[in-house]
């Protein structure tokens, strides 16, 4: 059974990383998440002990916080992993009084299968895209998407 739990392992989150090169293959790109992994707030997927899932979290103010990182090993993904990491962080942030979770991707203008499975996992948790615009970390499109924690 896959628990979420909220820790670190930078080191799990390191080598989950290196084993998605079509999203995280630049060098540089993990050396940083595998730093934000050991700063940064981390939820983590654990199946029987193996971290399967990770991800990060950025405050940039009290009221939105940034999903800065999500990933799922590839044995694990497409059976609900990131779904469930996605769930846990938004009931503690609506605990928080948290309204909005924003989340950075690879924008549809940018042909890449692998992204556009992306963003179709973050519609699928409710994010909708607010922007798309260039120059965010590198040459091509980032979308941002948001999802309102708002119960009503
Ligand atoms: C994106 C990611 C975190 C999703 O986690 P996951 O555990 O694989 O996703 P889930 O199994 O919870 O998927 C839930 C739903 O999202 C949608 N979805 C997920 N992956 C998808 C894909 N590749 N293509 C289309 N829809 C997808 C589906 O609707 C899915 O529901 P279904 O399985 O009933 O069809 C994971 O696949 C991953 O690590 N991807 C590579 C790295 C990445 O993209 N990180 C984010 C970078 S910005």
């Amino acid at each position: 059974m896959i628990t979420v739990e909220q820790r670190q392992d930078p080191q799990a989150t390191e080598q989950i990383l290196r084993a998605l090169p079509s999203w995280f293959g630049i060098e540089d790109a993990i050396r940083s998440y595998a730093e934000d992994a050991a700063t940064k707030i981390s939820y983590l997927a654990v199946d029987a002990g193996r971290t399967v899932g990770v991800a990060l979290l950025e405050p940039h103010f009290p009221e939105p916080v940034e999903l800065w990182l999500i990933a799922v090993h590839p044995d694990y993904r497409g059976q609900g992993v990131g779904t469930k990491l996605v769930a846990e962080i938004e009931q503690d942030l609506r605990q928080q009084a948290v309204s909005f979770l924003q989340v950075k991707t690879v924008g549809e203008s940018f042909e890449h299968a692998g992204y556009a499975g992306t963003r179709a996992f973050y519609r699928s948790c409710g994010f909708q895209p607010l922007e798309e615009m260039t120059g965010l970390g590198w040459d091509g499109p980032t979308v941002i998407m948001v999802k309102s924690l708002h119960t009503v």
